[in-house]
């Protein structure tokens, strides 16, 4: 049994998220059954009943796999003010910028060790074409983003601004080539641009005399994006054949390059089949796409980012969930053709997606950020360390002002959101050795969904210190945990807490400190059990010496 996946759930073998969706059907009988832990009362509008307790066990002595850096990677695409306005207002520009690249910005991802990112789409990827962002800015084509509000891309961040951005933050890169629009020659002679040693090649020498004479390195290479959608509308077969194509003509001349195929989205276990049969000896990762709506069944009516109704907080909790049925039914198929588990499953497209903030462009894809988000980021990034042996590499969508974001920016103004607060939370968590931690939790229950109340995840960092990370996505009652901590020696826990009074509790340009982790010293240690209560709708992170 995987120990990392066991989620409240009793005996009961369904993965959580399915079973909140199809809860208010199966339960009277699973519950008498025995098969799944009682329930309160289905009274929503009740007065709450009295709060049951979570009990949970870590396990310090079966550590897991290492949770890699990567999997706090970001997103950042041509779209909206993601890039434009948001990293990159050029040289000239009143805001502060470092060579054109806004300094508040990178302070802010800098302090968060952003440690990958994603470039330059998304759907844009795959209609770009690398030589128009080369060369003098002056001379540089203007084009239609045809994709993101049909605005125009005068392509002043390019490849050079892009490998700046990552040489400023110390980032992995993550380049993603058009596969849908363009041949395999162009995304060779890309990568041999980024990679061939100095004064080599005719490519090295351009590369030197548009101002960069050393070579970069790609750590990730992305062999097209959504080819089941906006890369070309491709049967997974094709895409399979087309992928082993391109993988084969990309080489870097600089080190390891890892080949990540376009992959799923959501549950489409076909396509996983078919690309791991066809050409899974010929990548190293598969991408995994999958966004949170509240409202699932419409794309052009998803829900508003604030000032929804609980029922919506209730859907996007349960949809969030549903990531871990999801990594976990992806991976089977994978370990089928990859029973070793070299072919890393990259989440490289994920969080929330509402409608857009009203008059805004609805192609810029802008949306507030609140304490809903904060915990959709912790449960997300709990479900990943539960699979930290196959998922190795994730990205947010996306990375300032653009759907889940961890800047927003106005002009001059910025502000750091709920999910960027997350994100520091975490931070121990990069390179640190997942430690499983089984939980069984009282249910969280609105209308037809329940889902267990809280969710968490451990690890060991380098040093050798245990962080907890707790999740309680109640967002009416605070919920009382205690933790046996088997052989673990700790004496002391203490942390940070993000919560709020508000459901959509936010920063704003005007408020920005709204929502920010506040001590957290609620928590006790005593005869090898951690005792704490996780206030209603909290993401609490808690160091234990
Ligand atoms: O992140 C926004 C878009 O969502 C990306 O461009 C695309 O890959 C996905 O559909």
């Amino acid at each position: 049994m995987n120990l990392f996946n066991r989620h409240a759930v009793g005996t009961h073998a369904e993965p959580a998220a399915r079973r909140a969706r199809v809860l208010p059907r199966l339960m009277a009988p699973l519950v008498l059954a025995g098969l799944i832990p009682a329930m309160p009362a289905l009274a929503q509008d009740a007065a709450p009943p009295a709060t049951e307790a979570a009990t949970a066990t870590l396990h310090a002595d079966r550590p897991g796999a290492p949770i890699h850096r990567d999997v706090f990677g970001q997103f950042a695409e041509h779209l909206g003010h993601g890039i434009y306005g948001g990293i990159w207002v050029g040289k000239s520009s009143r805001i502060p910028n470092d060579a054109g690249y806004r300094r508040d910005v990178l302070a802010a991802l800098k302090a968060i060790n952003v440690p990958m990112v994603r470039w330059p789409g998304g759907c844009f990827a795959d209609e770009y074409h690398w030589r128009d962002g080369i060369g003098a800015t002056k001379d540089r084509p203007v084009k239609v983003n045809t994709n993101w509000g049909g605005v125009n891309e005068d392509n002043s961040f390019g490849t050079h601004e892009y490998f700046g951005l990552m040489d400023r933050l110390g980032a992995s890169t993550y380049v993603a080539a058009n596969l849908g629009s363009a041949p395999p020659a162009e995304t060779a002679q890309w990568v041999e641009y980024i990679t061939a040693p100095e004064g080599t090649t005719k490519l090295a020498k351009e590369r030197q005399r548009n101002g960069h004479a050393a070579p970069w390195k790609i750590q990730y290479l992305g062999i097209g994006n959504e080819l089941w959608g906006c890369g070309g509308n491709m049967r997974p077969e094709y895409a399979a054949d087309l992928t082993n194509r391109y993988a084969q003509f990309a080489k870097s001349a600089n080190g390891p390059m890892l080949k990540i195929a376009s992959g799923p989205s959501d549950s489409n276990y076909e396509w996983t089949d078919a690309l791991m049969r066809i050409a899974g000896k010929n990548i190293d990762g598969l991408a995994l796409h999958y966004y949170t709506r509240p409202r699932d069944k419409d794309w052009n009516d998803k829900g508003a980012a604030l000032g929804f109704p609980e029922r919506e907080w209730a859907t996007t909790m349960s949809h969030t969930l549903a990531m871990e049925e999801f990594i976990t039914k992806h991976s089977a198929i994978m370990d089928k053709y990859d029973p070793a588990k070299r072919v890393m499953l990259a989440v490289d497209e994920w969080g929330t997606w509402y409608d857009p903030t009203p008059g805004t462009n609805p192609g810029f894809l802008e949306q507030q950020n609140s304490l809903r988000d904060a915990v959709v980021a912790g449960l997300n990034l709990n479900i990943f360390a539960h699979h930290s042996d196959r998922v190795r590499m994730a990205a947010i969508a996306q990375m300032v002002n653009v759907l889940q974001a961890m800047l927003l920016t106005d002009g001059p103004r910025m502000v750091k959101t709920p999910t960027y607060w997350v994100f520091d939370l975490y931070k121990s968590w990069q390179g640190a050795t997942a430690l499983p931690i089984e939980v069984t939790s009282p249910w969280y229950h609105k209308d037809e969904v329940a889902v267990p109340s809280v969710s968490a995840s451990a690890v060991r960092d380098t040093a050798g210190q245990v962080h907890v990370a707790l999740v309680n996505l109640d967002p009416n009652r605070a919920v009382p945990l205690s933790v046996s901590l088997g052989n673990l020696q700790a004496s002391q826990a203490a942390g940070r807490i993000i919560t709020g009074t508000a459901m959509d509790a936010h920063n704003s340009f005007d408020q920005p400190d709204v929502v920010t982790p506040q001590p957290f010293t609620a928590a006790q240690v005593a005869n090898g059990t951690l005792s704490v209560t996780l206030p209603a709708k909290s993401v609490v992170v808690l160091d234990l010496r």
